[in-house]
């Protein structure tokens, strides 16, 4: 594997006597399409808080690029490229989707902004708003207000305004939690089409999208690593089918 974009080493996280991440050694790949699987309660969650900082844990190390970025606040983790969507909603919903991605993005790049008329004021940061639309296929909602979207859609803008951070990894908890089966597709279809160079590291329990998605794929039981490898290797993986794959649950 090329140099990870994100590693951490012997990472540990206690809740009490609880070790939620337990002796974690963890590497995404730059681009890479990875999945972390497991139970309810495994530590998936607690994880990805780990590697934005939303967390400190109770000893080991996180790295980005090589660096050690253990210390490092939520918001600096950001700067430097980790993004992530939360299973909530942050959005600004009585402004439009391109106001959304427009702020972000002037927000991102240090341009100075107006609430009152900000959309079309700098072509820079227009043209990258433009762009990101393109990507999530969220044209023709431009202009519509968040509030007037479906969840599924309102869902598609949170990925967006993570892209307008401009990550260089984008961590996805259950992306399409909550969505209607009805919309899922819009929510995972977004999901296959985001860009190449952006490392992508996604939660999901729903093993058909994780199987079609991930080009690899981590285990995760009990806060520690049960097994790692492609998506072949998982599914052929005897101690992962007794504790978590059921029978044929990803055919
Ligand atoms: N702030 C906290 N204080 C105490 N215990 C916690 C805290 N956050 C999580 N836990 C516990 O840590 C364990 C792992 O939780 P986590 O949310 O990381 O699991 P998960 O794998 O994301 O589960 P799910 O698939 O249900 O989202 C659970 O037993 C949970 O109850
Ligand atoms: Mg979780």
């Amino acid at each position: 594997m090329s140099k990870p974009i994100l590693e951490t080493r012997d990472l540990a996280k206690n809740f009490g006597a609880l070790a939620v991440t337990d002796n974690v050694n963890f590497a995404l790949a730059p681009g890479a399409r990875h999945a972390i699987i497991g139970p309810n309660g495994a530590g998936k969650t607690t994880l990805i808080n780990l590697l934005t900082g939303a967390l400190s844990p109770s000893s080991g190390s996180v790295y980005l690029a090589g660096g050690d970025i253990t210390g490092m606040a939520e918001y600096q983790r950001v700067k430097n490229g980790i993004a992530r969507t939360f299973q909530i909603n942050t959005l600004f919903m009585g402004l439009s989707v391109i106001e959304n991605l427009y702020l972000a993005i002037s927000e991102r790049m240090g341009v100075a902004t107006s609430l009152v008329r900000p959309a079309g004021k700098d072509s820079a940061v227009m043209e990258e708003a433009v762009r990101i639309l393109n990507i999530l296929k969220l044209e023709e909602d431009s202009l519509t207000e968040i509030h007037e979207l479906p969840y599924g859609r309102q869902r598609l803008v949170e990925i967006a305004i993570a892209l307008a951070l401009d990550p260089k990894v984008l961590l996805l908890d259950e992306p399409a939690a909550g969505v209607p089966t009805t919309e899922s597709h819009i929510i995972l279809d977004a999901v296959d089409s985001l860009p190449k160079d952006i490392a992508v590291l996604i939660i999901e329990h729903d093993m058909d999208v994780v199987f079609r998605f991930a080009e690899r794929i981590t285990v995760l039981v009990r806060g520690a690593i049960l097994a790692e490898g492609s998506p072949d290797d998982i599914a052929a993986n005897e101690e992962v089918q007794a504790v978590y794959l059921g029978e044929g649950s990803h055919d």
